[in-house]
């Protein structure tokens, strides 16, 4: 069978890796699979739910939705890393103190979109309100919490980093 894996070098996680890929695979199937980070969930693998949140180059994307081989020379962030350099401790914590969270599933790529929001939040100088907590999870569906206790999470932690900031 004739191999149509490409070569692909990036960085996931602050870590230089070179791995072969199929040009199908995607982003979350190769660090899953390929990688071992089954932090990124996949859910819909249709780019509506958003289990598979994960950062390229700072951004936030579905895994979902891109290949592994437009990731080619990019910086690639999962919840692992995102989770092990401490900067989301506190929404975790909030989360687990206000029950945002019942199987799980919905979490990882949760906490991502929240954190996105609270880095915009910082850079604009503003707290979010809950109107624009709901907006912007709007694409993380979660079928346990009926979201209330996400919005008071991710709000309780906007207010705390925005008052540490005074
Ligand atoms: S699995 Fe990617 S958006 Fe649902
Ligand atoms: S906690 Fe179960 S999907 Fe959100």
């Amino acid at each position: 069978m004739t191999d149509h894996s490409l070569g692909i070098s990036l960085m996931v996680n602050g870590e230089a890796v070179a791995e072969r890929v199929e040009p199908r695979t995607t982003l979350v199937d190769f660090l899953r699979d390929g990688l071992g980070l089954t932090g990124s969930h996949v859910g819909c693998e249709h780019g509506v739910c958003g289990a598979c949140t994960v950062r390229v180059n700072g951004e936030i994307v579905r895994g979902c939705l891109m290949l592994a081989v437009q990731c080619d020379g990019a910086s690639v962030e999962t919840i692992e890393g995102i989770s092990d350099s401490g900067e989301v401790a506190d929404l975790q914590t909030a989360f687990e103190q206000r029950n945002a969270l019942q199987c799980g599933f919905c979490t990882p790529g949760m906490i991502a979109a929240a954190q996105d929001l609270l880095k915009r939040a910082k850079d604009n100088k503003r707290v979010p309100s809950r109107d624009e907590i709901r907006e912007h999870i709007s694409g993380n569906y979660c079928r346990c919490t009926g979201y209330h206790a996400i919005v008071d999470a991710v709000e309780a932690v906007a207010q705390a980093r925005a008052g540490a900031r005074k």
